[in-house]
């Protein structure tokens, strides 16, 4: 639904060339709710800009619902009726809502309606309808003043979804809310990508958006994504620093000759039964560090620290036999460069 492919963003500003972007391929299928997570200054803005063009990037294209808008972009103005009416296929929401404060609700959401010419009849129909659909229907003539920060994302959700999008862009939205109502607008958008199939590819910093909502997800560090895929191929990548902040277990090792294992396991399959069956076989002492077991992504993963004496040396043979039983293996500590992604949860 949304593919961009050697997407880069050069800005240039007194003087100094900044890169942005640098050489971002993205690939978000329809009807998912994707992701996308990294540090401030990682590209996350730049990139949302550059799906809908709001920014122009350097180099690369982005195409949307099979519509190349960075060859619209380069026609000229002659196209930019096209580039209008592509682009209002597709829903932004921000992170300070932007409403218009002299505006009541409903005309907020009518915007977008009247720049597309829908004449007022039609437009007062359709703003009703999406602010009963974002649970707002009491409060369309209310000035935004007169709303609290979920009710007035609420609006910018409804406004976002005046034109029909099948994309919804969304920016931070709950960043300024509070926990309790960030989960309600979280919840709303999980309804709206079910119930319309709309596609939504939401930037956020924290772990918690993606860990609740997400089908997929990306890390973008310094303007490159470097690593995506579905929560579940995530979670089954050893050494992802993405699926060790979605769902971090923690124990440190009691001594210096020690090996930690991270042992993942999914729905049924229970690790107890191994360890006892690796002490019993290799006649070990096994200590368990820490243990997890939660939903990420609608999958259900346990995950289980385990400590065995000696070095991983003296280990290959018992973490053998656990790769062997098919459990995904983790050797703490042995992982190439695991970025700190978040610091809670990370090692
Ligand atoms: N209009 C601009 N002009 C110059 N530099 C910019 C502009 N917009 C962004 N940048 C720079 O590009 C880089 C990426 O910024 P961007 O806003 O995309 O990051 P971000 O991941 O959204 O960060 P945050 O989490 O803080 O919102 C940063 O170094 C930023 O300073
Ligand atoms: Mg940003």
């Amino acid at each position: 639904m949304i593919t961009t492919s050697g997407l880069t963003k050069v800005y240039s500003s007194r003087g100094r060339e900044i890169t942005a972007l640098d050489g971002v391929d993205l690939h978000v299928r329809e009807g998912e709710v994707y992701g996308v997570i990294g540090q401030s200054g990682a590209g996350k803005s730049s990139l949302i800009r550059c799906v809908n063009l709001l920014e122009r990037p350097t180099s690369g294209t982005v195409v949307v619902d099979g519509q190349d808008l960075t060859a619209l972009a380069g026609r000229g103005p002659r196209a930019g009726k096209e580039l209008r009416r592509a682009r209002s296929r597709i829903g932004m929401v921000f992170q300070h809502f932007n409403l218009l404060s002299s505006r009541t609700v409903q005309d907020n959401v009518e915007l977008p309606l009247e720049i597309l010419g829908t004449s007022g009849k039609e437009r007062s129909r359709k703003a009703l309808e999406l602010l009963d659909l974002v649970g707002l229907a009491d409060k369309a003539k209310a000035y935004p003043a007169q709303l609290s920060g979920g009710q007035k994302q609420r609006v910018g959700i409804a406004r976002a979804l005046a034109g029909d999008p099948k994309v919804l862009l969304s920016d931070e939205a709950t960043s300024a809310l509070d926990p309790e109502t960030t989960r309600s607008i979280l919840q709303l958008l999980r309804d709206l990508n079910r119930q319309l199939g709309l596609t939504i590819l939401l930037i956020t910093h924290e772990m918690d958006v993606v860990k609740s909502i997400c089908d997929s997800a990306a890390l973008m560090e310094k303007g490159r994504i470097v690593e995506s895929g579905t929560v579940g191929e995530l979670l089954a990548t050893p050494g992802s620093a993405l699926a060790a902040a979605l769902f971090p277990v923690s124990g440190d090792a009691t001594g210096e000759d020690r090996t930690v294992v991270d042992i993942t396991f999914r729905g049924e399959s229970a690790t107890q039964p191994v360890v006892s069956q690796l002490a019993r076989t290799y006649n070990i002492d096994i200590s368990i560090l820490g243990a997890a077991i939660d939903t990420v992504g609608g999958l259900q993963i346990g995950r289980m620290r385990i400590e065995l004496p000696g070095r991983y040396e003296d280990n290959v043979v018992p973490i053998g036999f656990l790769r062997e039983r098919g459990l995904q293996i983790d050797v703490i500590g042995r992982t190439a460069d695991r970025p700190a992604l978040v610091k809670e949860g990370a090692e």
